[in-house]
């Protein structure tokens, strides 16, 4: 008798280790009741090589870094394009799980939101077209001249800006684009005299458009990272695969193939 309840003990001790077990690696792979978890992705997709479009399809290093992410978490990825400056209230009413758009860390931003970790950093340069009187950043910041400034809206590039127009009382027009293809055509057509944006999309922008060139500015470096509503249950997640990937060189290897 006594054997008998030791060994109905133990079938019951591993039928509970079993499902605790199997409970585990659901929540690792993602994987509830056969159905992958989604992770909801807001990113503004105008900004070629971290999200831009090709054909129909939202590509870029921001769009593989969060499927890497994904893939190792076992969970699905669905990318919404939305305005830039609309994404952290989005985030914060908790409409997306993330927001994987170029996002630089701010303090003023993490008031609102959390960051994962560092993927990569950049720095805001200035693009004017090839023949403008512009010749440096000293230009714009001289009180002697008067530029339409381009800018996407609630991004770092119009922050630094507005800000520096305050505080040196400068008497430039910010022209605000609620995406930056707009503030391209804007620098193209003569409507804005140059443009603020983040390196590495500068540059594309002007290899993908005759007649412009950067100037380089003294804006500091910019960390990227991915944001996510206060208190998210994924961000620790997030981070302890991020550190992975940039640690076995994927990320990387992500941006090379982007930015040559
Ligand atoms: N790094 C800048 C910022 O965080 C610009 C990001 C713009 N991103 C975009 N996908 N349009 O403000």
């Amino acid at each position: 008798m006594k054997k008998l309840i030791a060994l109905m003990l133990t079938l019951t001790m591993i039928f509970a280790l079993a499902s605790c077990g199997s409970k585990d690696n659901d929540a690792a792979s993602g994987d509830t009741d056969g159905e992958k978890t989604v992770i909801t992705m807001a990113c503004s997709a105008d900004f070629p090589p971290y999200e831009y479009y090709e054909g129909d399809e939202i590509v870029g290093i921001d769009v593989e870094i969060a499927n890497a992410i994904c893939d190792k978490l076992g969970y699905e990825l669905e990318i919404t394009d939305t305005n830039f400056d609309s994404i952290i209230p989005a985030l914060v009413s908790e409409k997306f799980d993330i927001g994987m758009s170029g996002f630089t860390v701010t303090e003023d931003r993490l008031l609102e939101v959390d960051f994962s970790n560092t993927y990569t950093t950049s720095k805001q340069i200035v693009v004017v077209p090839e023949d403008s009187p512009i010749a440096s950043v000293d230009d714009i910041l001289s009180k002697d001249n008067t530029y339409t400034i381009a800018v996407q809206t609630g991004t770092t590039g119009d922050i630094y800006i507005t800000g520096d127009v305050e505080d040196l009382g400068l008497s430039h027009e910010i022209a605000q684009f609620t995406k930056y293809s707009d503030a391209v055509i804007a620098l193209t057509t003569g409507k804005a005299d140059c443009l603020i944006v983040d390196e590495a999309v500068g540059l594309a922008f002007i290899e993908e458009t005759k007649g412009l060139k950067a100037l380089d500015t003294e804006y500091a470096l910019e960390d990227y990272a991915i944001a996510f509503p206060k208190n998210s249950p994924y961000l620790d997640e997030f981070n302890e695969v991020l550190d992975q990937l940039i640690e076995d060189g994927t990320v990387q290897q992500i941006i090379d193939k982007y930015i040559k």
